[in-house]
Protein backbone atom coordinates (compact mmCIF):
# COMPACT_ATOMS: atom_id res chain seq x y z
CA UNK A 1 0.00 0.00 0.00
CA UNK A 2 2.70 2.34 -1.03
CA UNK A 3 1.48 5.91 -1.26
CA UNK A 4 3.20 8.54 -3.27
CA UNK A 5 6.90 8.57 -2.77
CA UNK A 6 8.17 11.06 0.05
CA UNK A 7 9.97 14.42 -1.62
CA UNK A 8 13.52 14.00 -0.36
CA UNK A 9 16.83 16.23 -0.63
CA UNK A 10 18.56 15.94 -3.51
CA UNK A 11 21.74 15.07 -1.42
CA UNK A 12 23.52 15.66 2.29
CA UNK A 13 24.55 19.33 0.76
CA UNK A 14 21.09 19.82 0.19
CA UNK A 15 19.70 18.87 3.27
CA UNK A 16 22.73 20.85 5.81
CA UNK A 17 21.92 23.98 3.26
CA UNK A 18 18.28 23.58 4.35
CA UNK A 19 18.45 22.84 8.16
CA UNK A 20 21.29 25.54 8.58
CA UNK A 21 18.80 27.88 6.82
CA UNK A 22 15.79 27.01 9.61
CA UNK A 23 18.60 27.85 12.31
CA UNK A 24 19.91 30.84 11.34
CA UNK A 25 17.76 33.38 11.63
CA UNK A 26 17.02 36.05 14.34
CA UNK A 27 18.17 33.77 16.99
CA UNK A 28 21.47 34.46 15.52
CA UNK A 29 21.47 38.26 14.00
CA UNK A 30 19.46 39.60 16.71
CA UNK A 31 19.05 37.75 20.06
CA UNK A 32 22.69 35.75 20.78
CA UNK A 33 24.72 39.15 20.28
CA UNK A 34 21.88 40.85 23.10
CA UNK A 35 22.14 37.85 24.79
CA UNK A 36 25.88 38.16 24.92
CA UNK A 37 26.17 41.96 25.13
CA UNK A 38 23.29 41.51 28.92
CA UNK A 39 26.28 38.92 29.93
CA UNK A 40 29.26 40.14 29.40
CA UNK A 41 30.59 38.10 26.52
CA UNK A 42 33.36 36.11 27.32
CA UNK A 43 32.70 33.52 29.96
CA UNK A 44 29.34 33.24 28.13
CA UNK A 45 30.28 32.88 25.06
CA UNK A 46 32.49 29.63 26.18
CA UNK A 47 29.65 28.48 27.68
CA UNK A 48 27.50 28.99 25.17
CA UNK A 49 29.85 26.98 22.98
CA UNK A 50 29.62 24.14 25.43
CA UNK A 51 26.28 23.94 25.68
CA UNK A 52 25.62 23.64 21.63
CA UNK A 53 28.62 20.56 21.81
CA UNK A 54 26.90 18.99 24.72
CA UNK A 55 23.36 19.48 24.24
CA UNK A 56 22.70 21.18 21.07
CA UNK A 57 24.85 19.15 18.98
CA UNK A 58 23.28 15.45 20.28
CA UNK A 59 19.60 16.54 20.19
CA UNK A 60 20.18 17.86 16.87
CA UNK A 61 21.54 14.12 15.52
CA UNK A 62 18.47 12.47 17.91
CA UNK A 63 15.89 14.96 15.87
CA UNK A 64 17.81 13.93 12.57
CA UNK A 65 17.40 10.45 13.08
CA UNK A 66 13.93 10.06 14.55
CA UNK A 67 13.14 11.88 11.43
CA UNK A 68 14.60 9.43 9.15
CA UNK A 69 13.76 6.28 10.72
CA UNK A 70 10.26 7.14 10.94
CA UNK A 71 9.37 8.84 7.36
CA UNK A 72 7.33 10.59 8.74
CA UNK A 73 6.38 14.46 10.06
CA UNK A 74 6.29 15.53 13.86
CA UNK A 75 3.30 13.66 15.21
CA UNK A 76 3.39 10.45 13.47
CA UNK A 77 7.58 10.21 14.23
CA UNK A 78 6.76 10.37 17.73
CA UNK A 79 4.05 7.90 17.90
CA UNK A 80 6.06 5.48 15.47
CA UNK A 81 9.15 5.82 17.33
CA UNK A 82 8.26 5.75 20.80
CA UNK A 83 4.73 4.99 21.73
CA UNK A 84 0.85 6.08 20.89
CA UNK A 85 1.09 8.46 23.48
CA UNK A 86 3.75 10.30 21.54
CA UNK A 87 1.81 11.94 19.29
CA UNK A 88 0.65 14.28 21.86
CA UNK A 89 4.33 15.14 22.25
CA UNK A 90 3.84 15.67 18.68
CA UNK A 91 1.43 17.81 18.28
CA UNK A 92 2.96 20.27 20.97
CA UNK A 93 5.50 20.58 18.74
CA UNK A 94 3.30 21.77 15.38
CA UNK A 95 1.53 24.13 17.97
CA UNK A 96 5.13 25.25 18.93
CA UNK A 97 5.35 25.88 15.24
CA UNK A 98 2.28 27.23 14.76
CA UNK A 99 2.60 30.03 17.47
CA UNK A 100 6.34 30.87 16.89
CA UNK A 101 5.39 31.56 13.30
CA UNK A 102 2.88 33.86 13.75
CA UNK A 103 5.38 36.08 15.48
CA UNK A 104 8.16 35.72 13.82
CA UNK A 105 6.79 36.83 10.57
CA UNK A 106 5.77 40.69 12.13
CA UNK A 107 9.94 40.72 12.76
CA UNK A 108 10.58 39.36 9.17
CA UNK A 109 8.14 42.22 8.45
CA UNK A 110 10.35 44.44 10.02
CA UNK A 111 13.03 44.00 7.43
CA UNK A 112 11.34 44.33 4.71
CA UNK A 113 10.64 47.69 5.87
CA UNK A 114 14.30 48.60 6.45
CA UNK A 115 15.20 47.29 3.65
CA UNK A 116 12.57 49.64 1.98
CA UNK A 117 13.73 52.32 3.51
CA UNK A 118 17.45 51.85 3.22
CA UNK A 119 17.40 51.65 -0.35
CA UNK A 120 15.72 55.11 -0.38
CA UNK A 121 18.93 56.34 2.35
CA UNK A 122 21.42 54.99 0.00
CA UNK A 123 20.30 57.12 -2.72
CA UNK A 124 18.39 59.87 -1.43
CA UNK A 125 21.12 60.73 1.70
CA UNK A 126 19.87 59.90 5.63
CA UNK A 127 17.81 62.61 6.65
CA UNK A 128 19.62 64.39 9.31
CA UNK A 129 16.89 65.32 11.81
CA UNK A 130 15.79 61.46 11.53
CA UNK A 131 15.21 60.52 15.22
CA UNK A 132 15.95 56.42 14.26
CA UNK A 133 13.86 55.49 17.85
CA UNK A 134 10.75 57.35 16.54
CA UNK A 135 11.09 55.90 13.08
CA UNK A 136 10.73 52.21 14.61
CA UNK A 137 8.20 53.56 16.77
CA UNK A 138 6.29 54.72 13.63
CA UNK A 139 6.28 51.46 11.85
CA UNK A 140 5.32 49.48 14.56
CA UNK A 141 2.11 51.33 15.42
CA UNK A 142 1.20 51.73 11.68
CA UNK A 143 -1.34 48.60 11.80
CA UNK A 144 -1.95 48.34 7.98
CA UNK A 145 1.81 48.73 7.42
CA UNK A 146 2.62 45.88 9.89
CA UNK A 147 0.02 43.67 7.91
CA UNK A 148 1.06 44.58 4.81
CA UNK A 149 4.42 43.34 5.91
CA UNK A 150 3.68 40.34 7.23
CA UNK A 151 1.11 39.22 4.85
CA UNK A 152 3.59 39.86 2.07
CA UNK A 153 6.11 37.90 4.17
CA UNK A 154 4.23 35.12 5.02
CA UNK A 155 2.96 34.38 1.18
CA UNK A 156 6.76 34.23 0.20
CA UNK A 157 7.27 31.60 3.03
CA UNK A 158 3.67 29.65 1.56
CA UNK A 159 5.08 30.46 -2.09
CA UNK A 160 8.42 28.37 -1.31
CA UNK A 161 6.56 25.51 0.92
CA UNK A 162 3.93 24.86 -1.70
CA UNK A 163 6.38 23.64 -4.49
CA UNK A 164 7.76 20.52 -1.92
CA UNK A 165 10.49 19.91 -0.23
CA UNK A 166 13.26 19.57 -3.03
CA UNK A 167 11.91 22.04 -5.39
CA UNK A 168 10.69 24.77 -2.83
CA UNK A 169 12.57 24.45 0.18
CA UNK A 170 15.93 23.13 -1.28
CA UNK A 171 16.08 25.32 -4.36
CA UNK A 172 15.50 28.53 -1.87
CA UNK A 173 17.91 27.42 0.40
CA UNK A 174 20.75 26.84 -2.03
CA UNK A 175 20.22 30.46 -3.75
CA UNK A 176 19.54 32.68 -0.46
CA UNK A 177 22.10 30.94 1.75
CA UNK A 178 25.45 31.78 -0.59
CA UNK A 179 23.92 35.03 -0.39
CA UNK A 180 23.73 35.27 3.04
CA UNK A 181 27.38 34.39 3.31
CA UNK A 182 28.86 36.72 0.95
CA UNK A 183 26.81 39.58 2.75
CA UNK A 184 28.42 38.78 5.60
CA UNK A 185 31.64 38.51 4.76
CA UNK A 186 31.34 42.17 3.18
CA UNK A 187 30.21 43.67 6.65
CA UNK A 188 32.86 41.38 8.62
CA UNK A 189 35.44 42.56 6.03
CA UNK A 190 34.05 46.60 6.65
CA UNK A 191 33.56 45.97 10.78
CA UNK A 192 37.22 44.84 11.36
CA UNK A 193 38.53 47.80 9.65
CA UNK A 194 36.67 50.02 12.40
CA UNK A 195 38.57 51.45 15.25
CA UNK A 196 36.34 49.11 18.04
CA UNK A 197 36.83 45.96 16.39
CA UNK A 198 39.69 45.32 18.92
CA UNK A 199 37.86 45.90 21.40
CA UNK A 200 34.94 43.88 20.31
CA UNK A 201 36.32 41.17 19.69
CA UNK A 202 38.07 40.73 23.31
CA UNK A 203 34.64 41.52 25.15
CA UNK A 204 33.64 38.79 22.85
CA UNK A 205 36.55 35.83 23.38
CA UNK A 206 38.77 37.58 26.36
CA UNK A 207 37.04 34.82 29.30
CA UNK A 208 36.35 36.81 32.79
CA UNK A 209 34.79 34.24 34.61
CA UNK A 210 33.97 36.12 37.20
CA UNK A 211 31.29 38.02 36.01
CA UNK A 212 29.19 35.08 34.62
CA UNK A 213 26.02 34.54 36.60
CA UNK A 214 23.93 31.03 36.91
CA UNK A 215 21.41 33.06 35.03
CA UNK A 216 23.50 33.44 32.28
CA UNK A 217 24.21 29.71 32.18
CA UNK A 218 20.82 28.92 31.57
CA UNK A 219 20.55 31.49 29.00
CA UNK A 220 23.17 29.96 27.16
CA UNK A 221 21.27 26.66 27.48
CA UNK A 222 17.87 27.66 26.62
CA UNK A 223 19.20 29.80 23.33
CA UNK A 224 21.34 26.39 21.97
CA UNK A 225 17.46 25.04 21.52
CA UNK A 226 16.00 28.21 19.70
CA UNK A 227 18.93 28.74 17.52
CA UNK A 228 19.45 25.16 16.16
CA UNK A 229 16.12 25.34 15.75
CA UNK A 230 15.07 22.61 18.23
CA UNK A 231 12.75 21.21 20.17
CA UNK A 232 9.80 21.23 18.52
CA UNK A 233 10.44 18.88 15.59
CA UNK A 234 12.03 21.32 12.79
CA UNK A 235 14.84 18.78 12.24
CA UNK A 236 12.66 15.91 13.05
CA UNK A 237 10.52 16.51 10.13
CA UNK A 238 13.53 17.81 7.77
CA UNK A 239 14.93 14.54 8.67
CA UNK A 240 12.16 12.86 7.27
CA UNK A 241 13.38 13.56 3.94
CA UNK A 242 17.05 12.26 4.46
CA UNK A 243 17.80 9.48 2.36
CA UNK A 244 19.99 6.40 3.89
CA UNK A 245 23.27 7.33 1.52
CA UNK A 246 23.57 10.18 4.05
CA UNK A 247 24.96 10.69 7.24
CA UNK A 248 23.18 12.08 9.96
CA UNK A 249 26.28 12.41 12.31
CA UNK A 250 28.22 14.74 9.58
CA UNK A 251 25.20 16.86 8.30
CA UNK A 252 24.59 17.36 12.59
CA UNK A 253 28.13 18.73 13.10
CA UNK A 254 27.92 20.95 9.19
CA UNK A 255 24.40 22.32 11.04
CA UNK A 256 25.78 23.25 14.01
CA UNK A 257 28.82 24.61 13.04
CA UNK A 258 27.31 26.43 10.73
CA UNK A 259 25.07 28.24 12.64
CA UNK A 260 27.76 29.00 15.78
CA UNK A 261 29.93 30.55 12.92
CA UNK A 262 27.10 32.78 12.01
CA UNK A 263 26.10 33.86 15.48
CA UNK A 264 29.73 34.85 16.12
CA UNK A 265 30.71 36.57 12.97
CA UNK A 266 27.10 38.49 13.22
CA UNK A 267 28.10 39.76 16.88
CA UNK A 268 31.51 40.43 15.93
CA UNK A 269 30.11 42.74 13.54
CA UNK A 270 27.92 44.41 15.74
CA UNK A 271 30.36 44.61 18.72
CA UNK A 272 32.71 46.16 15.90
CA UNK A 273 29.95 48.95 15.03
CA UNK A 274 29.21 49.64 19.16
CA UNK A 275 32.71 49.88 20.35
CA UNK A 276 33.21 52.44 17.22
CA UNK A 277 30.91 54.90 18.43
CA UNK A 278 30.99 56.68 21.89
CA UNK A 279 28.15 56.44 23.81
CA UNK A 280 26.02 53.90 21.98
CA UNK A 281 27.32 51.32 24.71
CA UNK A 282 24.41 52.45 27.18
CA UNK A 283 22.02 53.09 24.38
CA UNK A 284 22.05 49.09 23.21
CA UNK A 285 22.06 47.86 26.84
CA UNK A 286 18.73 49.36 27.46
CA UNK A 287 16.40 47.51 24.21
CA UNK A 288 16.79 44.11 22.62
CA UNK A 289 15.62 45.32 19.16
CA UNK A 290 17.50 48.23 19.53
CA UNK A 291 20.53 47.46 17.50
CA UNK A 292 19.09 45.60 15.15
CA UNK A 293 16.50 48.64 14.13
CA UNK A 294 17.26 51.31 15.81
CA UNK A 295 20.60 52.06 16.07
CA UNK A 296 22.33 50.20 12.96
CA UNK A 297 20.37 52.02 10.21
CA UNK A 298 21.68 55.04 11.13
CA UNK A 299 24.80 53.84 11.52
CA UNK A 300 25.29 52.49 8.72
CA UNK A 301 25.32 56.14 7.30
CA UNK A 302 27.23 57.85 9.47
CA UNK A 303 29.87 55.54 10.66
CA UNK A 304 30.42 52.12 9.02
CA UNK A 305 32.83 51.83 5.37
CA UNK A 306 31.33 51.40 2.74
CA UNK A 307 27.50 52.00 4.75
CA UNK A 308 25.74 53.06 2.14
CA UNK A 309 26.28 49.74 0.11
CA UNK A 310 26.49 47.45 3.16
CA UNK A 311 22.88 48.99 4.81
CA UNK A 312 20.65 47.70 2.57
CA UNK A 313 22.02 44.60 1.96
CA UNK A 314 22.11 43.93 5.55
CA UNK A 315 18.63 43.99 5.59
CA UNK A 316 18.50 41.95 2.68
CA UNK A 317 20.19 39.56 4.70
CA UNK A 318 17.69 39.60 7.67
CA UNK A 319 15.14 38.89 5.68
CA UNK A 320 16.61 36.60 3.46
CA UNK A 321 17.92 34.83 6.79
CA UNK A 322 14.22 34.63 8.33
CA UNK A 323 12.68 33.35 4.91
CA UNK A 324 14.81 29.80 5.41
CA UNK A 325 13.47 29.90 8.81
CA UNK A 326 9.67 31.00 8.31
CA UNK A 327 9.51 28.04 5.35
CA UNK A 328 10.86 25.25 7.99
CA UNK A 329 8.39 26.32 10.68
CA UNK A 330 5.68 26.45 8.02
CA UNK A 331 7.08 22.86 6.42
CA UNK A 332 6.36 21.19 9.98
CA UNK A 333 2.84 21.97 10.10
CA UNK A 334 2.19 21.51 6.44
CA UNK A 335 3.54 17.84 6.99
CA UNK A 336 1.70 17.01 10.03
CA UNK A 337 -1.55 17.49 7.44
CA UNK A 338 0.02 15.56 4.81
CA UNK A 339 1.23 12.74 7.05
CA UNK A 340 -1.64 12.75 9.02
CA UNK A 341 -4.52 14.60 7.83
CA UNK A 342 -3.86 12.94 4.16
CA UNK A 343 -4.07 16.16 2.55
CA UNK A 344 -2.38 17.53 -0.31
CA UNK A 345 0.78 19.50 -0.12
CA UNK A 346 -0.65 22.17 -2.01
CA UNK A 347 -4.19 22.33 -0.18
CA UNK A 348 -2.12 21.25 3.00
CA UNK A 349 0.27 24.56 2.60
CA UNK A 350 -3.13 27.17 1.75
CA UNK A 351 -4.46 25.35 5.01
CA UNK A 352 -1.80 25.76 7.47
CA UNK A 353 -0.23 29.45 6.14
CA UNK A 354 -3.49 30.76 6.54
CA UNK A 355 -4.50 29.49 9.67
CA UNK A 356 -0.72 30.60 11.42
CA UNK A 357 -1.82 34.23 9.64
CA UNK A 358 -5.08 35.11 11.43
CA UNK A 359 -2.24 34.83 14.18
CA UNK A 360 -0.33 36.40 12.44
CA UNK A 361 -2.42 40.20 12.64
CA UNK A 362 -2.81 39.38 16.25
CA UNK A 363 1.12 40.26 16.86
CA UNK A 364 1.31 42.58 14.24
CA UNK A 365 -1.29 44.36 16.09
CA UNK A 366 0.01 43.87 19.67
CA UNK A 367 2.22 47.20 19.12
CA UNK A 368 -0.47 49.54 18.20
CA UNK A 369 -1.58 50.98 20.76
CA UNK A 370 1.68 51.10 23.34
CA UNK A 371 3.11 54.49 23.47
CA UNK A 372 6.20 54.15 20.76
CA UNK A 373 9.07 54.92 23.80
CA UNK A 374 7.46 52.20 26.25
CA UNK A 375 7.10 49.44 23.23
CA UNK A 376 10.61 49.76 22.46
CA UNK A 377 11.97 49.80 25.51
CA UNK A 378 10.29 46.90 26.95
CA UNK A 379 10.20 45.12 23.13
CA UNK A 380 6.24 44.47 23.31
CA UNK A 381 5.55 43.22 26.95
CA UNK A 382 2.14 43.15 25.85
CA UNK A 383 -0.55 41.47 23.43
CA UNK A 384 0.05 38.23 21.79
CA UNK A 385 3.45 39.05 20.88
CA UNK A 386 5.02 38.90 24.02
CA UNK A 387 2.88 35.85 25.05
CA UNK A 388 3.83 33.64 22.77
CA UNK A 389 7.41 34.45 22.45
CA UNK A 390 7.48 34.29 26.44
CA UNK A 391 5.79 30.63 25.96
CA UNK A 392 7.85 29.15 23.24
CA UNK A 393 11.49 30.07 24.20
CA UNK A 394 10.65 29.70 28.11
CA UNK A 395 8.19 26.30 28.29
CA UNK A 396 7.81 24.52 24.77
CA UNK A 397 11.08 24.41 23.14
CA UNK A 398 12.66 23.39 26.36
CA UNK A 399 9.90 20.53 27.23
CA UNK A 400 10.19 19.22 23.24
CA UNK A 401 13.52 19.23 23.85
CA UNK A 402 13.41 16.79 26.49
CA UNK A 403 11.15 14.77 25.20
CA UNK A 404 13.52 14.50 22.11
CA UNK A 405 16.31 13.02 24.44
CA UNK A 406 13.93 11.03 25.83
CA UNK A 407 12.38 9.25 22.75
CA UNK A 408 15.82 9.05 21.32
CA UNK A 409 17.66 8.04 24.75
CA UNK A 410 15.38 5.76 26.71
CA UNK A 411 12.38 5.16 24.08
CA UNK A 412 13.97 3.38 21.43
CA UNK A 413 16.39 0.70 21.16
CA UNK A 414 19.98 0.71 21.14
CA UNK A 415 20.11 -0.85 17.92
CA UNK A 416 17.57 1.46 16.22
CA UNK A 417 19.81 4.83 17.04
CA UNK A 418 22.87 3.16 16.26
CA UNK A 419 21.72 1.79 13.06
CA UNK A 420 20.94 5.42 12.24
CA UNK A 421 23.89 6.88 13.28
CA UNK A 422 26.32 4.54 12.12
CA UNK A 423 25.03 4.39 9.02
CA UNK A 424 28.59 3.47 7.57
CA UNK A 425 28.72 6.77 5.56
CA UNK A 426 29.41 8.69 9.35
CA UNK A 427 32.72 10.50 10.53
CA UNK A 428 36.04 9.33 12.33
CA UNK A 429 35.71 11.01 14.88
CA UNK A 430 32.07 9.84 16.04
CA UNK A 431 31.69 7.74 19.16
CA UNK A 432 28.31 5.91 19.32
CA UNK A 433 29.00 5.34 23.04
CA UNK A 434 29.53 9.05 23.66
CA UNK A 435 26.43 10.13 22.15
CA UNK A 436 24.35 7.55 24.15
CA UNK A 437 25.79 8.97 27.12
CA UNK A 438 24.97 12.79 25.96
CA UNK A 439 21.29 12.33 25.27
CA UNK A 440 20.66 9.93 27.99
CA UNK A 441 21.67 11.94 30.85
CA UNK A 442 23.32 15.11 29.68
CA UNK A 443 20.67 16.43 27.86
CA UNK A 444 17.55 15.20 29.57
CA UNK A 445 20.04 16.82 32.95
CA UNK A 446 20.55 19.95 31.31
CA UNK A 447 17.05 20.60 30.35
CA UNK A 448 15.48 19.87 33.79
CA UNK A 449 17.83 22.31 34.84
CA UNK A 450 16.57 24.94 32.48
CA UNK A 451 12.97 23.94 33.81
CA UNK A 452 13.08 24.18 37.07
CA UNK A 453 14.76 27.74 36.25
CA UNK A 454 12.10 28.89 35.02
CA UNK A 455 9.42 27.69 37.33
CA UNK A 456 12.07 29.42 39.67
CA UNK A 457 11.49 32.30 37.59
CA UNK A 458 13.87 33.32 34.73
CA UNK A 459 12.63 34.33 32.18
CA UNK A 460 14.42 32.90 28.63
CA UNK A 461 12.22 35.40 26.17
N1 LIG B 1 16.54 28.97 14.83
C1 LIG B 1 15.79 30.16 14.58
C2 LIG B 1 16.66 31.36 14.84
O1 LIG B 1 17.77 31.25 15.28
C3 LIG B 1 14.57 30.27 15.42
C4 LIG B 1 13.80 29.01 15.57
C5 LIG B 1 13.57 28.32 16.70
C6 LIG B 1 13.24 28.28 14.56
N2 LIG B 1 12.90 27.19 16.43
C7 LIG B 1 12.67 27.15 15.14
C8 LIG B 1 13.19 28.49 13.22
C9 LIG B 1 12.07 26.21 14.37
C10 LIG B 1 12.58 27.55 12.47
C11 LIG B 1 12.04 26.42 13.03
O2 LIG B 1 16.23 32.44 14.62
Amino acid sequence: MEMQERDAWSSNFGLVLAATGSAIGLGNLWKFPFITWENDGGAFVIVYLACILAVGLPIMMAELLIGRRSQKGVVGAFRDMAGPAWKWVGLWGVLCGFILLSYYTVIAGWSLFYFWKSFGWTFGGFPADLAAGDLFGEQVGNASLQLMLSLAFSVATIGVVYFGVQKGIERMARILLPVLFVILVLLLVSALGMSGSGEALKFIFEPRFAELEWSGVLEALGHSFFTLSLGMGTMITYGSYISRKQSIVKSAGAIVAFDTLIALVATIIMFSVIFSVAGLNEEVGRSTVGMLFISLPELFYTEMPFGVVLGPLFYVLVALAVLTSTISLLEVVTSYLIDEREMKRQKAVMASGGAIFVFTIFAALSFGSTPVLSTIVAFGKTGWFSIADHFVSNWMLPTGGLAVAIAAGWFMTRKATMEELMDGNQPAWFRYGAWRFFIRYVAPAAVLAIILAVLLGQDFS
